[in-house]
Parts: structure tokens; C-alpha cells; sequence
């Protein structure tokens, strides 16, 4: 890649110096002032054509030799109240040495000559080099371009930030971080974006507080309006038994209902029997299980599994196949929330597993486009074998998975190894922040220090989205109703006693 423009000179010669450097580390000595930098702001290091680019991940005390001789002088002195005589007025500049601070930061880029080297061996002079302070933006055109569909999800450090949506594209995003930071607020950011460009995409809506997305803040209409479907399971969001068919039928009996295998043989044998005969309806299966020749506990074991599937009224009788008619209706994008907000556990990953499974095979026939699939705290749905179904299988027909957790050790090792993207908003607990290491694209270092620093709505963005350097980024509102805050006790009384 090609230096988007040269380096523009420093504004004033650089005040800050190389210190050390140890593998990706480099430490910078600065003088007070120059310091007031934030964790994850960039630096550049520049010598002629070359430069560094380093990320600030924290920012320490220097160690100064006689440091300590020095504090408990000044402890003593000023106990005293004694003033010192200085007639040559060096007085601040050993104040400066002292209050020299020592800037920690990584290493992410190494210019040469115009092009991006990761595996450079260079580094620059430590006494010529000049140092200064680069913005995000600036960075983000040297390593990556111009992104190729750029959607502005907010801001960094006073810039507008806007990341590339084809690296969202076929790809494996992970949002993560503590409740109430932020996480599903940057979800819906990502979503209204990219539905308004044309994608299509289908939420997982735990809370159901995706639903309102396509209402404006004051409520009338806003510019995904009429791009938003909520599919309510059991009321306006329903499946036919022929559609659903056989094969996922057993496999929610087997995955959900725990079923044990003799029984599910008999349901195969009975289904397939109702099935020759044109006579397949809910209440023929029953009342075939109820009647057939077999052992009572088999016939209790699917009787009472299949009562519970039946009386959810999500399967209907008949060939009723929801999912071409809800991605089918535009041809500009569509977001389809499944409110899963208000169904029982079991009946959740009833829904998920069959959603999982028609969306699968209208991908593979081409009936519906490739689609963002946002799943919000999938392990309370997603049962263990579909998690390395979605990455693998269902990646390659189409589907880009963004998964949203506040348990960074709920997602298994294998997705953090295979994620292309990852928005980390905070994390305090040393086990959550040791779950993300294994992400590969950032190293540990970087996350332990900048996470537990993030502000409400801050969040530090990795991964091809933003040319694989890590990005700090203050997410944006958008005109959408919010839902699904948590109700509070107090909250309630403070309105009452307004
Ligand atoms: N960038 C933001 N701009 C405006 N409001 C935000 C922003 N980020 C979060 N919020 C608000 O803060 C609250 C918590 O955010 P939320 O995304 O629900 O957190 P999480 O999903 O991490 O638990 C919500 O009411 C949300 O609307
Ligand atoms: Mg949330």
C-alpha cells in the first residue's frame, strides 16, 4: 500500500525521545506538556523517509537515577520553608527532568519509502527522530486507504471514524464487553447502517430491544422504516410441519428436548409413515404416538416432548415457509428482528434452531441474499454444535456472524481464534480480559491496559474493519427508539414522586 501523503513536518521540533524499545514496546520519554496524550492515540516516529507508528497504551512516572534523593529534599525543604538561592536559573529545568513522564505504547506500523511493512526490522534514531502526536484518521489512510464502504459509527479523539463495511462482510465480528456499556447501542449503529447501504440482516432480539429500531426517537418514522420486520415466533412468525420437515424436526427433539434415540426412531418411523400417506398434521402425530405399537416409556418420552413443541403454536399444519416472505418483500435491505424477548427457554432454542437451519438451505438455493446475523448472549440459545456450524458451514453459504456477549468466556476458544473483527467496549475482571487474549489479532498487553479505562459508549475497535490496527472510537447515537432498558424499581418510584 501506497502513502496516501507524505509526512507533513512536525509543527515544532519533537520534544519527546525514544527511550527503549522491547519487542512491540516502545517506551518515549516526554517532558511535561508533552504528555497529555490518551491511551489509545497514536505517534509517529519519523526519520526521512521512515517512520513508526506507535499506539499510547499507558503512560508512566520516568525513572529518574537519585529520584529518590530528591523527593525527600524537596520533602524536607518545604517542611523548613526554606527557598532555595538559584542565580542561574536551572531550577526548572530539573523541575522538567523530574516531572518527566515515560509514554508506554505499541508498535503498529513501519512506513518505508510510501509502503506499509509489518515485519520491518527499522527503528529510528533516537536522537533525530521526530515524535509527534497523529490522528486516527491519519493513520487509518496509511495503513488501510480510503475504506471501500465506509459507515461512520462515531468518533476519534474530535474526528469522525467510519469503518469499512465489506470487512463486515463475510466475516466473524465479536462485540463484547461489561452490561450497560454499550454493546447492543453499537449494534444497532452497525445495523441501521448497513440496512440503510441495502444488507440484509436477521437479529436474534433476546430483550427485544431491536424492535424499535425502526422507529424514529420521537416516534414517527425513521430512514430504515420501512426495512424493518419484527418476526414475532408464535404470533405473526410461524412454521409449517411439511416445511420444517423430518431431519430438523429430529434434530430440535435431539438438541433441545434431549430426546433419547429409541424414541426418536420410533417419532422417524411414525412421521415418515404419516408422511407416505399425505396425512402428516399435528394431530395425526399425536394421536399416532398416542395409538401406535410401542414400549410406554418411549411413547411417554416423545408424547410429552412433542406437547410442548405442538402447544407453542409456532409449528402450524401445512407447507408454510416463513423465511422467503420476510427477506423476500424488498430488494434494498431488510432487518429482520425475531423477538425471542417473551418465549420460554426451550421454545427459544426451538425457534433458533429451525431459523438456523431454513435460513441454511434458502442460502444454499439462492432464494434469499447472504445476511448479518446478530446473535446477543448466544449460548442461553445456540446449542453446542451450532456454534462451529455458524462459523464454518453457514459462513460459507453467506451468513457474516456478529456475535454480542457480555461473557467473554461464553464463546468458545475456536470463534475468538477465527474472528475477523472484534469492538471492545470495558472490561474490569481480569478472567473476562484474559478470555480475550485469545483473540489474535491485538496482543494481550494492549487489551488489559486500554479496556478497563473505556468510558460508557467508548470502545476500542480491532481488525480488518479498521486495517488491523486497533482503533479507539466514541460510538454515535442514531435516530432509533430505544428499548429494552431494564426496568428499575427506583427509577419508578423517582417518576412517581416527580
Ligand atoms: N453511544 C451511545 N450514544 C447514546 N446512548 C448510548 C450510547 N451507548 C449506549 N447508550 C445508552 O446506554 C444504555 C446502555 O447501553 P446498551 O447498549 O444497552 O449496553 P449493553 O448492551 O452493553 O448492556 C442504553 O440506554 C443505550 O441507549
Ligand atoms: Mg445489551
Amino acid at each position: 500500500m501506497t502513502l496516501a501523503a507524505p509526512f507533513s513536518p512536525p509543527s515544532r521540533p519533537g520534544v519527546m525521545k525514544i527511550l527503549r524499545k522491547s519487542n512491540g514496546t516502545f517506551e518515549i520519554l516526554s517532558l511535561p506538556g508533552d504528555a497529555d496524550l490518551e491511551r489509545g492515540e497514536y505517534i509517529v516516529a519519523v526519520e526521512g523517509k521512515k517512520a513508526l507508528i506507535l499506539e499510547v497504551i499507558d503512560i508512566e512516572y520516568a525513572d529518574i537515577p537519585g529520584l529518590l534523593e530528591d523527593l525527600l529534599r524537596e520533602l524536607t525543604l518545604q517542611n523548613a520553608s526554606v527557598s532555595l538561592f538559584d542565580p542561574h536559573k536551572i531550577g526548572s529545568v530539573t523541575l522538567a527532568i523530574r516531572e518527566s513522564k515515560k509514554i508506554v505504547s505499541k508498535l503498529r506500523a513501519v512506513l518505508s519509502e510510501g509502503e506499509v511493512k509489518s515485519s520491518s526490522l527499522w527503528i529510528p534514531s533516537r536522537f533525530s527522530s521526530k515524535i509527534r502526536r497523529i490522528s486516527t484518521n491519519e493513520v487509518l489512510r496509511h495503513v488501510r486507504g480510503e475504506p471501500l464502504i465506509p459507515i461512520v459509527i462515531g468518533e476519534s479523539f474530535g474526528e469522525q471514524l467510519a469503518i469499512d463495511a465489506s470487512e463486515l462482510d463475510s466475516s466473524l465480528t465479536i462485540i463484547t464487553g461489561r452490561k450497560g456499556t454499550g454493546k447492543s447501542h453499537c449494534t444497532k449503529v452497525l445495523l441501521y447502517e448497513l440496512v440503510k447501504k441495502g444488507c440484509y440482516a436477521l437479529v436474534f432480539d433476546i430483550n427485544g430491544e431491536y424492535c424499535g429500531l425502526g422507529e424514529g426517537k420521537k416516534g414517527g418514522d425513521n430512514e430504515i422504516s420501512e426495512k424493518v420486520v419484527v418476526a414475532r415466533p408464535c404470533v405473526n412468525f410461524k412454521v409449517g410441519l411439511e416445511t420444517i420437515g423430518l431431519e430438523v424436526m429430529l434434530d430440535i427433539l435431539e438438541h433441545v428436548f434431549a430426546t433419547p434415540q429409541n424414541s426418536l426412531r420410533e417419532f422417524a418411523r411414525l412421521w415418515e409413515s404419516l408422511e407416505r400417506e399425505r396425512e402428516l398434521t399435528v394431530e395425526n402425530l399425536l394421536s399416532e404416538v398416542r395409538r401406535a405399537h410401542m414400549n410406554e416409556a418411549i411413547r411417554d418420552a416423545i408424547l410429552s416432548r412433542l406437547q410442548v413443541v405442538f402447544s407453542s403454536g409456532f409449528i402450524i399444519n401445512g407447507d408454510y415457509d416463513p423465511i422467503p416472505e420476510l427477506f423476500g418483500s424488498r430488494e434494498d435491505g431488510i432487518l429482520v428482528v425475531v423477538d425471542l424477548s417473551r418465549l420460554r427457554p426451550m421454545i427459544r432454542r426451538m425457534v433458533v434452531e429451525y431459523v438456523l437451519s431454513g435460513v441454511s438451505q434458502h442460502l444454499s438455493d439462492g432464494s434469499i441474499p447472504p445476511l448479518f446475523l446478530v446473535s446477543e448472549e448466544a449460548h442461553l440459545y445456540v446449542g453446542e454444535t451450532y456454534w462451529e456450524d455458524i462459523v464454518t458451514r453457514m459462513r460459507h453459504l453467506g451468513i457474516s456472524p456478529i456475535f454480542v456477549s457480555n461473557q467473554p468466556d461464553s464463546i468458545p476458544e475456536t470463534i475468538y481464534r477465527q474472528a475477523d473483527n472484534l469492538f471492545l467496549f470495558n472490561f474490569l475482571n481480569e478472567n473476562d480480559l484474559e478470555s480475550l487474549s485469545k483473540f489474535s489479532h491485538v496482543d494481550a498487553e494492549t487489551v488489559k491496559s486500554i479496556a478497563p479505562s473505556l468510558e460508557p459508549g467508548q470502545t476500542l475497535v480491532i481488525g480488518k474493519v479498521v486495517g488491523n490496527i486497533p482503533v479507539l472510537a466514541r460510538i454515535r447515537d442514531i435516530d432509533a427508539k430505544v428499548l429494552g432498558n431494564t426496568k428499575k424499581f427506583f427509577k419508578t418510584l423517582e417518576t412517581k414522586i416527580q
